[in-house]
C-alpha cells in the first residue's frame, strides 16, 4: 500500500494516528539536525519532520533527498507546539513525525521551480515542460476547478432531463467564421473530412432525431487568430433544445450558471439576478462594446446637442459629416501626467480616433486640449449631462457613431484597468439580444450571417429580407461576462424555405448550397421541429473564476501563442510514406 490517506487531507483530528503517505518534496528545510519536508500530491502539501533519533541508514538516504524527489512517508500525525501553526497551509496545524522514509523514485533537477510563481519562467518553457508546470498549486486548483465546473454542468442539465449525446470530430465543414482544420482522407483520394468549429449542425440534426434537450462537453477546432482568449482547440458546454423560444433557453443558462457560481467558487458574487438583459443597439451605445464590463460605470454620454453650436472645428466637422460627439467621465483623472494622456492617445487612435480631445475639470475652471475652444455655457452644460466634477477628465471622441462608440469602449478598458475601477469577485452576467442578422463585409462586398447561418431571423423581419436587409433583426443571444463574450446561441431555422433564403442571400449558389448543406435542407423536409440552443464556453468561463488573464492557464496542454504544441513539437512533419498513402504531394 503506497498511501493511507492524501497529503491534504489530514487536519488535527488525525492527531495520534500513524499514516502512511506519498508525493513529492515540495521544500525541504534542516534545522539543526533535523529534517524539515513539505511533502505534496495533489490535495495539498503536510510537513513531514525528519528528527536525527532514527535509524542511520533512513537518515543517509534522507540526506540525498531534493526537490521534487517521490517519496513514501510512515509517520505519526502530530499537533505542531504551540505558536508553531503556520496558518496559510490548509494543513499547519499538524506535521508528521516519520518513522521510516522509502525513496520511491529520485529527480533530476527541474528546468523550473514548481513549489511557487515567484520565478516563472517564460510561457514556451513552461509549455514545453507542462506535466511539471501543472504541479504548479494555482495550475493544480485550475484544473480542479474546471472539473467542479463540468461536473455541475452535466449534474445540472441531467436533473433537468438533458442527456449528453458525443457527435463526431471528424465531420465536414460547420462554418463558424474561422478557417477549418481539414483531415485527407486515405480511402478517398483528394477528399477531406474538416473537424467542427462547433457541432452546431449535428445537434439540429439531433432535434431533427427527436433528442430533445441534448447537451454534450464538446470540443471546437478553429483556425483563427489566436488571443489570450482564443484556442485553436477548445470547449464548450454545447446545448440544444426543442420547442423553446429564447427565454427558454436564457432562462435554463441563467439558471444554471445562477446556482453554479456560489457551488464551485463561493467568494465569487454575481452582480446582479436575474441578469439584465440589454439589446446590441443599447450595449453598443452605453458601453461602446458588444460584450461590457458592467462591473463599473463610465458610461458614453452622447453630448452632441451640448456642442451643437460649437466653434471647434473638430466637432462642428463631425456633426456636419452625420457623426456624433459622445465622451466618458474618467474619475479623478484631472491631473493625468502628459506620458499618459500620450498612452491614452495612443490606445485612441489605435481604436481609430483621428485625435483625443479632453477637458479636465479643476477649481479653478476647464483645462485640457479642448477646454480652450469650449465656452462656459458649454462647460455647465456638458458637467450637468455628464455629471462631471472637480478632478474629473472628460475624453471626447467625435466621429461616426461607431467608430465614437468603439473608441469610448476601448478607452473605457483603458481607465478600468488604470484605476482599478472592478471588483475582480464580481460576476457580472448579461444577456445581450437582438443582434442584426446580416453584417456587410466591405472587403468583399456582400453580406454575411452575424451570427451562423442556421440562426432564424425576427419573424416579423422577414419581408425586410429583400429591400433593408441591414435593418433585420435575429433571435440570437449572447451571454457576456466582465468584458468577454462567454456564450452565444440562438433559435434556429427549421423551415427549409427560410434555410434556402438565407443562403442565397449569402451568396451560395444552388449547387454549393447542395454540396455543403444539402443534407440540413434535406432534414428540415422530414418534420423538424422548432429549436434553439446555445454554447457556453468553458475555457474563458473557467478562467474568470479562476482569475486567470488568458485561457491557456486553465487548459491542462494548450497550444502557445503562434499554435504550436511545444511540448510535442507539434504540428510536426510526417514520413513520406504516411504522405503518399494520403496521395498528397507538397508545391
Ligand atoms: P460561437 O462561435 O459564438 O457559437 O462560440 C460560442 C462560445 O465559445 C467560446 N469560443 C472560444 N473559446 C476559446 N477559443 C476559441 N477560439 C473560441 N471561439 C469561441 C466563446 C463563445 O461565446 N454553435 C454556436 C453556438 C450556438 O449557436 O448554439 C457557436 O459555436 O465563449
Amino acid at each position: 500500500m503506497y498511501r493511507t490517506h492524501t497529503c491534504g487531507e489530514l487536519r488535527a483530528s488525525h492527531a495520534g494516528q500513524t499514516v502512511t503517505l506519498s508525493g513529492w518534496v515540495n521544500r525541504r528545510r534542516d534545522h539543526g539536525g533535523v529534517a524539515f519536508f513539505d511533502l505534496r500530491d495533489r490535495s495539498g502539501t503536510i510537513q513531514i519532520t525528519i528528527n536525527p533519533d532514527l535509524p542511520k541508514e533512513v537518515l543517509d538516504q534522507v540526506a540525498n533527498v531534493r526537490f521534487e524527489w517521490v517519496l513514501q512517508i510512515e509517520g505519526l500525525v502530530q499537533k505542531r507546539p504551540d505558536g508553531m501553526a503556520n496558518p496559510k497551509m490548509e494543513t499547519g496545524e499538524i506535521e508528521i513525525i516519520a518513522k521510516n522514509v522509502t525513496i520511491l523514485n529520485p529527480a533530476k533537477t527541474l528546468p523550473f521551480m514548481v513549489s511557487s510563481d515567484a520565478d516563472l519562467p517564460d510561457e514556451n518553457t513552461r509549455l514545453k515542460y507542462r506535466y511539471l508546470d501543472l504541479r504548479r498549486e494555482r495550475l493544480t486548483k485550475n484544473m480542479v476547478l474546471r472539473h467542479k465546473v463540468i461536473k455541475f454542468m452535466r449534474d445540472y442539465l441531467d436533473e433537468k432531463g438533458f442527456i449528453e449525446i458525443e457527435t463526431p470530430i471528424m465531420f465536414k465543414a460547420t462554418p463558424e467564421g474561422a478557417r477549418d482544420y481539414l483531415v485527407p482522407s486515405r480511402v478517398y483520394p483528394g477528399q477531406f473530412y474538416a473537424l467542427p468549429q462547433s457541432p452546431q449542425q449535428l445537434k439540429q440534426l439531433l432535434m431533427v432525431a427527436g433528442m430533445d434537450k441534448y447537451f454534450q462537453i464538446a470540443r471546437c477546432f478553429r483556425d483563427e487568430d489566436l488571443r489570450g482568449d482564443r484556442q485553436p482547440e477548445f470547449t464548450q458546454l454545447d446545448l440544444e433544445m426543442s420547442y423553446v423560444h429564447r427565454d427558454d433557453v436564457l432562462a435554463l443558462v441563467e439558471g444554471l450558471f445562477t446556482e453554479m457560481i456560489p457551488a464551485v467558487t463561493p467568494h465569487k458574487k454575481l452582480l446582479s439576478s436575474p441578469w439584465p438583459k440589454f439589446s446590441y443597439r443599447e450595449v453598443l451605445e452605453r458601453f461602446g462594446s458588444d460584450k461590457p464590463d458592467l462591473r463599473f460605470g463610465m458610461e458614453l454620454v452622447d453630448v452632441s446637442d451640448v456642442f451643437a453650436k460649437s466653434e471647434f472645428k473638430v466637432f462642428q466637422s463631425a456633426l456636419a459629416a452625420g457623426g456624433v460627439i459622445k465622451c466618458i467621465v474618467a474619475p479623478k483623472s484631472a491631473d493625468m501626467s502628459r506620458k499618459e494622456v500620450d498612452a491614452l492617445t495612443e490606445v485612441a487612435k489605435s481604436l481609430g480616433a483621428k485625435g483625443m480631445p479632453t477637458i479636465a475639470i479643476s477649481a479653478e475652471g476647464v483645462k485640457g486640449s479642448a477646454a480652450k475652444f469650449v465656452t462656459a455655457e458649454e462647460a455647465e452644460a456638458l458637467k450637468s449631462k455628464t455629471g462631471a466634477g472637480v478632478g474629473d477628465l472628460i475624453v471626447f471622441a467625435s466621429d461616426a457613431r461607431a467608430v465614437a462608440n468603439k473608441v469610448l469602449g476601448g478607452l473605457r478598458l483603458w481607465f478600468r484597468d488604470k484605476l482599478d475601477l472592478a471588483d475582480k469577485d464580481m460576476m457580472a452576467f448579461a444577456w445581450v439580444v437582438d443582434f442584426p442578422f446580416f453584417a456587410f463585409n466591405e472587403e468583399t462586398q456582400a453580406w454575411e450571417s452575424e451570427h451562423h447561418p442556421f440562426t432564424m431571423p425576427k419573424m416579423e423581419d422577414l419581408p425586410k429580407f429583400d429591400t433593408d436587409p441591414g435593418a433585420v433583426l435575429s433571435d440570437a443571444y449572447d451571454m457576456v461576462c466582465n468584458g468577454y463574450e462567454t456564450a452565444s446561441g440562438s433559435i434556429r431555422i427549421h423551415r427549409r424555405d427560410i434555410q434556402m433564403k438565407m443562403f442565397q442571400m449569402l451568396g451560395l449558389s444552388e449547387e454549393d448550397i447542395q454540396a455543403k448543406f444539402g443534407h440540413m435542407l434535406e432534414a428540415f423536409e422530414y418534420g423538424a421541429p422548432p429549436h434553439g440552443g446555445m454554447a457556453p464556453g468553458i475555457d474563458r468561463l473557467v478562467m474568470l473564476l479562476a482569475d486567470e488573464p488568458n485561457i491557456r492557464e486553465v487548459i491542462a496542454f494548450p497550444k502557445n501563442q503562434t499554435g504550436r504544441d511545444v511540448m510535442a513539437d507539434a504540428p510536426s512533419a510526417v514520413e513520406p510514406k504516411q504522405l503518399k498513402e494520403l496521395h498528397i504531394k507538397f508545391e
